[in-house]
């Protein structure tokens, strides 16, 4: 069956700036599904560390990526039975994932999980390379954004509400290093993509951008 004809909203945008809230509630406004890209690469780089999978070996990183035995239920996260829902959030699976995400193979790897998300009535998909790469042809493609002090107080406010402990510092250091992988490298780097609204969250609420994004899909999808 094609699913060309299912709406896709594509929210993309560098970590912490919001598209996981935004994308979710809007998903939940219009009844649509939801993928996480994100959370895709940080079961990768969480079976790579558990497995010791040496980092520069992209051969074993993509046939991890290839064969993820996960699931995602209801809002939980889970891999081989095992709910890591909170797991894959710590700061060094999102730093090993924006790591591991650079190789090529890895990304090829994830492609057909994700196409399998479009699904009816319709799809939000939360990622780096959601609009440019995985569906180019959404109706509606969102790049949000945010300055990087913004991105690193929400970040550090995730942390400490989940009871991690965090240190603002290190916070900015790592998403300024998140960036510039995210941004610098060959594939699929992050960008927005041709076509996509771009929204600076940084004096918004998330309500607000989510009625921007409803907007934008109420004029697409007429
Ligand atoms: O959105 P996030 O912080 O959960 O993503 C973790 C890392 O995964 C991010 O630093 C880069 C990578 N990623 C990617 O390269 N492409 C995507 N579509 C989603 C995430």
């Amino acid at each position: 069956m094609p699913t060309s004809h299912i709406p896709v909203i594509a929210i993309d945008g560098p970590t912490a700036s919001g598209k996981g809230t935004v994308a979710h509630r809007v998903a939940d406004k219009l009844g649509y599904h939801y993928l996480d890209s994100g959370a895709l690469y940080r079961l990768t780089a969480l079976m790579a560390i558990r497995r010791g999978t040496d980092l520069a070996d992209e051969h074993a990183l993509a046939k991890l990526a290839e064969h993820l035995p996960c699931s995602f239920v209801g809002g939980d996260v889970i891999l081989s039975q095992e709910n890591v829902s909170d797991a894959i959030r710590a700061e060094e699976v999102g730093n090993t994932a924006s790591k591991i995400a650079v190789y090529p193979t890895v990304r090829h790897a994830l492609i057909g999980l994700q196409l399998g998300f479009r699904k009816a009535p319709g799809l939000v998909a939360d990622g780096r390379d959601m609009g440019s790469v995985i569906f180019p042809h959404a109706q509606v493609k969102v790049f949000l954004t945010a300055s990087v002090a913004a991105r690193a107080g929400r970040r550090y406010k995730q942390l400490i509400d989940k009871g991690f402990s965090a240190s603002m510092e290190d916070l900015l250091m790592d998403l300024q290093a998140r960036d510039d992988r995210d941004t610098q490298r060959a594939i699929a780097p992050l960008l927005p993509a041709e076509g996509a609204h771009v929204l600076d969250t940084s004096d918004m609420t998330a309500d607000e951008a989510v009625d921007a994004v409803l907007k934008w899909h109420a004029s697409a999808i007429k």
